[in-house]
């Protein structure tokens, strides 16, 4: 019989990744978002790529009788796949206990909901930004937390904070938190991708939105960090390399290859990548050309960071394989889509 797991947010941007992947992998996925910032022609995209309908209800994490509800209603969920967050960084500076109820209330429920429900296993979705600027680069697991730049990192921090304490008080299931570095690209099909509503905040998006047109001018935050060209280094991983590890974590729980009960993960590609060089390599990739300024900092960026994944490379054997340009082919082909959708 088929496994079933639940994915919170699983109609937003990684998760509905994920859900394709989950069910490329053979599980049963139910999915609960409350469609804050995602809608329901994403489960068309998700059945048009797996030929699965994945079971959905429209539901805020928030309301735990409602969840305890979805959760009597569909026995037997061996896992849990948690995405749904508020995840905008400036405006969880401006609304932060918006963004402390929405992150954190969330988790609590799930977790208290998980014994009685026999839920063995937990994957939580966490980001790099727990390192702050790391000391040392590339970062590993073991580099300290720092503190907390705006309301939205924090909230990753103490969800992290809840979930070992949890699991060290003895649960009854087990977690593993991976921590992302900045996931970027679509679905190869286009059939999914990212879909921000307003005004894209990430690179991404509002590059290729500004090679559309829809944007006059893409805004490069800063030339004069210490990096060899002056602008910001990540490590951007393609999204669906970033959901294949996902399936390979909620195998790893539910299949009992680990003894641990709670474990990290960075996963990046390893690979630093400036902002300059990322629209380079956008141009290469798609031959179209961004109209872009150097202006500002932007408030609160961190200068360098990217991942030393060698730790999910060797225990997950998960390597993200993707190179950035190709990945950056797959968001132009998501945005074509989207204009031959009329939606943007
Ligand atoms: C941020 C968070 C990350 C979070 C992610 C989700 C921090 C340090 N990072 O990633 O934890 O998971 O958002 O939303 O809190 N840039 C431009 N012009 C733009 C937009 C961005 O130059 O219009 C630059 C930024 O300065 C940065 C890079 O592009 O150097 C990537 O920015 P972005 O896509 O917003 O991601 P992060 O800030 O790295």
């Amino acid at each position: 019989m088929k496994k079933k797991i639940l994915v919170t947010g699983g109609t937003g941007y990684i998760g509905s990744h994920t859900v394709v992947e989950l069910q490329n992998a053979g599980y049963d996925v139910v999915i609960v978002d409350n469609l804050s910032n995602s809608n329901t022609e994403v489960l068309d995209g998700i059945e048009k790529i797996s030929g699965i309908r994945p079971v959905f209800a429209e539901l805020d994490c928030n309301d735990k009788t409602g969840l305890k509800k979805l959760l009597e209603a569909n026995p037997g969920i061996k896992g849990i796949i948690h995405f749904a967050a508020s995840k905008a960084v400036g405006e969880s500076v401006k609304i932060p206990l918006q963004y402390y109820r929405n992150n954190i209330v969330t988790l609590l429920n799930l977790l208290e909901l998980m014994p009685e429900a026999g839920i063995e296993g937990i994957v939580f979705s966490s980001s790099c930004t727990v390192y702050g600027q790391p000391d040392i680069l590339p970062v590993t697991e073991d580099a300290p937390v720092k503190l907390a730049l705006s309301p939205y990192g924090n909230t990753k921090q103490i969800n992290e904070e809840i979930i070992r304490d949890t699991i060290y008080a003895g649960a009854p299931f087990k977690s593993i938190i991976l921590r992302y570095f900045n996931p970027i690209g679509a679905h190869p099909s286009a059939e999914i991708g990212e879909l921000p509503n307003g005004v894209p905040q990430n690179l991404v998006p509002f590059l290729t939105q500004t090679a559309m047109g829809i944007r006059p001018e893409l805004s490069v935050f800063g030339d004069d960090y210490d990096t060899p060209d002056g602008s910001c280094i990540r490590d951007y991983i393609n999204v669906v390399d970033l959901a294949k590890a996902h399936v390979i974590a909620m195998d790893r729980m539910l299949n009992n290859q680990t003894e641990e009960k709670l474990e990290i993960f960075n996963l990046g590609t390893g690979r630093g990548v400036s902002v300059l060089e990322l629209i380079g390599a956008f141009e290469k990739g798609t031959r179209v050309k961004v109209p872009y300024k150097i202006v500002g900092r932007r408030e609160g960026d961190i200068e360098k960071v990217w991942a030393n994944p060698e730790h999910a490379n060797k225990v997950l054997g998960w390597t993200a394989k993707e190179s950035v340009e190709d990945t950056l082919v797959t968001a132009w082909n998501w945005q074509l889509k989207l204009r031959e959708r009329g939606i943007q």
